[in-house]
């Protein structure tokens, strides 16, 4: 079986010190496999996922347990691979949030830590597949998998983690979470793909950049957060306001996401900044700035986005005119407009410790731009 086969003793070695550049602290410990960002320093204090990491500390130990033991298998190429994606840590953002929504409606049992590491297999496997559909070469500061050992093993790997993952969610025995678990898989997928059928396409309106982010992104989210209740046996009004509170943050963190893709830098992201743009992908910033340019402009964007005629000179071009336009401060303004709605959808709950990190992660995922 492919379930409990132990990962290779170096990959666990290295998976026990998280190296991704831009702050992540080595410590000893499978409890701190989960590591997450330091990007906080210099925020209002409520932009932070420091609450959020300490209530799910302990969860988290054996999320990230479950990870490491669930990344094996017999056919070594697999947790070799696994583990490059998985040892370099990620936010871990969406685990911390089914978790604290478990947590939060009273949940006792185990269930939720596997549904935990269900969501970030998804989510792995999302990126190993998205690396490849995008053709990146870098992912949390690390060369990607598919340059190292090819599109097909990354893409094959992908699809095993997404199999480990579901059986994980037939383990838990929810008919409810993996319906919305499952739902959202395939959501996820049409979203890439209805991405796939706008690129370099300028005439895309921002209700179709919001549809598409919203599946590629926004439904994970809800999904995480929702499972939340789900297996708490919480009421149907937590469920929803639950998934509504990931599907609007999940929608103000690619938001953010895509205007950092321009704005931010490389070693905060772990990623190539312009990756987007020398990809010809049409994100809000460039629906923006192109829609308001002067003739002159969008026959810029035509020939950077349609032509990809893209070059270092470009992409400087490009941020100048995203400033100029106001495409850059709208973008983080339609960010902090669903980060209000995902406030909300917690307002009528309980006062609770989860509930305030889960606000505070609001504030950390829009202040990622500042
Ligand atoms: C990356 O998500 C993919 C997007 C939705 C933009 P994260 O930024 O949460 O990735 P990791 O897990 O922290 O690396
Ligand atoms: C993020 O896609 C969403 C998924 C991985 C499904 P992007 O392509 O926008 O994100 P990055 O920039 O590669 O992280
Ligand atoms: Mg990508
Ligand atoms: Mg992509």
């Amino acid at each position: 079986s492919c379930a409990n086969s132990p990962l290779a003793a170096h990959a666990l070695a290295e998976i026990m010190c998280n190296r991704r550049p831009g702050g992540i602290r080595c410590k000893a410990g499978v409890g701190s496999v989960g590591v997450v960002v330091s990007l906080d320093e210099g925020k209002k204090p409520s932009a932070s996922v420091k609450a959020l990491m300490d209530l799910t500390a302990q969860d988290m130990g054996r999320v990230n347990e479950l990870i490491l033991s669930k990344a094996g298998s017999n056919v070594e190429l697999i947790p070799e691979i696994a583990s490059h994606l998985i040892s370099s840590g990620g936010k871990r953002l969406r685990p911390m949030v089914t978790l604290a929504a478990a947590q939060m409606f009273g949940y006792r049992g185990e269930g939720h830590v596997k549904l935990a590491t269900a969501v970030e297999f998804m989510h792995t496997a999302t990126l190993l597949h998205d690396d490849v559909v995008d053709e990146s070469g870098l992912r949390r500061g690390k060369t990607t998998a598919r340059m190292i050992w090819g599109n097909q093993a990354s893409v094959l790997v992908g699809d095993f983690l997404l199999g480990q993952a579901f059986r994980m969610m037939v383990d838990v025995g929810s008919l409810d979470a993996l319906d919305v678990l499952s739902g959202a898989a395939c959501v996820i997928a049409e979203g890439e793909v209805m991405q796939l059928s706008a690129a370099k396409n300028l005439e895309t309106t921002e209700d179709e950049y919001l549809a598409v982010i919203k599946a590629k992104t926004a439904a994970l989210f809800s999904a995480a957060a929702e499972v939340g209740p789900i297996i708490a046996a919480a009421a149907k009004a937590d469920r929803a306001a639950l998934r509504s509170y990931g599907v609007n943050l999940g929608l103000a963190f690619q938001l953010v996401d895509d205007a950092l893709d321009y704005g931010g830098n490389s070693r905060d992201l772990g990623k190539n900044v312009g990756d987007d743009f020398r990809e010809g992908k049409v994100t809000l910033p460039v629906v923006l700035a192109y829609r308001r340019g002067t003739a002159d402009e969008r026959a810029f964007w035509k020939m950077a986005i349609e032509s990809g005629k893209t070059d270092e000179a470009g992409l400087d071009k490009a941020i100048g005119l995203m400033t100029r336009t106001g495409a850059f401060p709208d973008t983080i303004g339609r960010a902090r407009h669903f980060g209000g709605i995902a406030r909300d959808a917690l307002a009528p709950l309980g006062d609770t410790p989860q509930r305030a990190a889960l606000l505070d992660v609001i504030d950390f995922c829009i202040s990622r731009v500042n």
